[in-house]
């Protein structure tokens, strides 16, 4: 981590302050405390002699709870609780946690890629897209006012692979956007076209241009080993890596003339103007004036 990385402002955005984050697989979390970084605030956590995971910024405790093996904190004060996946009920899905990834960009840069199905074919050439058909066909996405997310629906690419397990088919694919910074993934796999895999990509913003990420899926499949599972999906978001972190500026910038808007970034177009609307200030920018600081700047400057 580069001093500038680390010297990011601590937020004081109350959008991004207010909302859940992810910070730790809970079994991680020891009566040993860890120190970490979260929107650019130092924390500590450990678990207490009875097994409660405690939070802290300073003096100050945070909430903290633990959900689908993850521990959860927030620095503000959340009006809702932890998203619901309500496949995680389900007893017969794999779950399967990643492992952590550290990427050199903003958190709604993160989000915007992993919306993004035109990268397929170039960026995971051969898995999830083929260079022969790089089009991507017409599908929805919507600001939902009634659950305070954003969806894109009917979203269909060829993929050469489409899972751990799976080769060629058309992927049937929807995207949830829960919270500014948490995005899911639901894919129906090719043996059971009647359920949907689910996969949560989580984001710890350590500072406004550095992030924990790690994928978290919940499964329907029987026949790949836990091996399989993990490799798949790590190698796809390593391909990801490489490209989140070229991107400038580093900040998602929110004004439509930054970035020449395609059919192909409709959900992108609907994530930002939801953002927007939020107010929120954290990992993005408002105009599309000059880079505010180095971490902004074109590469090569
Ligand atoms: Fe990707």
């Amino acid at each position: 981590m580069t001093t500038e990385q680390m010297n990011h402002p601590a937020c004081v955005d109350p959008v991004a302050l207010n909302e859940w984050y992810p910070i730790e697989n809970a079994y991680a979390v020891t009566s040993q405390s860890q120190s970490s970084r979260l929107l650019g605030h130092p924390i500590s956590l450990r678990r207490d002699d009875s097994g409660q995971v405690e939070v802290r910024t300073g003096e100050r405790g945070l909430a903290a709870l633990e959900r689908y093996g993850f521990v959860w904190t927030s620095l503000g004060q959340p009006d809702h609780g932890v998203v619901e996946i309500a496949e995680a009920a389900e007893p017969d899905r794999r779950y399967v946690a990643c492992g952590w990834i550290t990427v050199r960009t903003s958190a709604p840069r993160l989000v915007e890629n992993f919306l993004d199905m035109a990268h397929f074919p170039f960026v995971h050439a051969d898995i999830l897209g083929s260079e022969q058909y790089p089009q991507v066909a017409a599908y929805q996405s919507e600001i939902r006012p009634d659950v305070d997310e954003v969806w894109a629906t009917n979203c269909s690419f060829f993929q050469p692979k489409v899972t751990a397990g799976h080769a060629g088919s058309l992927a049937q694919l929807s995207y949830r956007v829960s919270s500014p910074f948490l995005v899911m993934l639901y894919r129906v796999p090719p043996e059971t076209p009647d359920r949907q895999d689910v996969i949560a990509l989580l984001i710890q913003p350590l500072t406004e241009v550095l992030c924990r990420a790690q994928p978290l899926e919940y499964l329907i499949d029987t026949g790949s080993s836990d091996v399989a599972l993990l490799d798949f999906e790590q190698k796809i978001f390593l391909q990801d890596r490489i490209i989140v972190e070229n991107q400038r500026p580093l900040r998602l910038p929110l004004d439509p003339r930054a970035e020449i808007p395609t059919r192909a970034d409709n959900a992108s177009i609907t994530y930002r103007r939801w953002l927007k609307q939020k107010g929120l200030r954290y990992g993005v920018t408002w105009d599309a004036g000059p880079p505010r600081s180095p971490a902004d700047a074109p590469k090569g400057n």
